[in-house]
């Protein structure tokens, strides 16, 4: 409850400022990719049917709608500190899923994880941001994800990995928004903070 009230106000916060909102924007644009990049890496031509198709052309039009809204709002590359708290829980969540799953095929439980924070993110922001293209776009990626969503939702997952992914996702969850808090903070607070 804690961090959503943090997550909320940093949401708010970026969507204050046109410069944090367009960062923020092309983080999501790189998030998106890497799934994207991720999907193609794990499925192997055997496992290729319209259903993963369809999933990566969806993700890939993801990153180029987020980088299109946030080059219509300038700005510049997101920092080097905000990619890399992007990356770290990209990064950890798959391994961490992929460890719990144990041996086998991991598109399906990766994914599953994936959508559901997804679901939480999108919608949040999109009633947070004041930016109308934003808000027209997140609606239309979001129609998708739903779709993405219900999709791995309804696998047939064994229920301990459930709760055992769930609970390593929430815990990554938790530093991506407190690394976001401090990439967001007014630069005083920032220095402030690091001392
Ligand atoms: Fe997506
Ligand atoms: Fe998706």
């Amino acid at each position: 409850v804690t961090e959503n009230n943090v997550f909320e106000s940093v949401l708010k916060r970026i969507c204050a400022d046109v410069d944090l909102e367009s960062e923020w924007l092309r983080m999501l644009s790189q998030l998106e990719y890497a799934g994207c990049r991720k999907i193609i890496k794990s499925v192997p031509f055997d496992k290729v049917d319209l259903s993963v198709l369809n999933h990566v052309m969806e993700e890939a039009s993801h990153a180029y709608l987020l980088r299109a809204q946030a080059e219509r709002l300038g700005g510049a590359l997101p920092s080097a500190p905000l990619t890399e708290i992007a990356w770290t829980y990209f990064q950890t969540l798959d391994h961490g899923v992929s460890r719990l799953q144990g041996q086998g095929y991991h598109y399906p439980p990766v994914s599953w994880i994936i959508e559901r924070r997804v679901l939480e993110v999108y919608p949040r922001y999109l009633e947070t941001t004041r930016q109308l293209g934003v808000k027209r776009v997140l609606s239309r990626i979001l129609a998708q994800e739903e779709r993405h969503g219900a999709q791995f939702e309804a696998l047939k997952l064994d229920e301990a990995f459930k709760i055992a992914a769930i609970e390593w996702e929430a815990s990554l969850w938790s530093d991506f928004v407190l690394g976001l808090q401090s990439w967001a903070a007014p630069k005083g607070a920032m220095h402030h903070a690091a001392l």
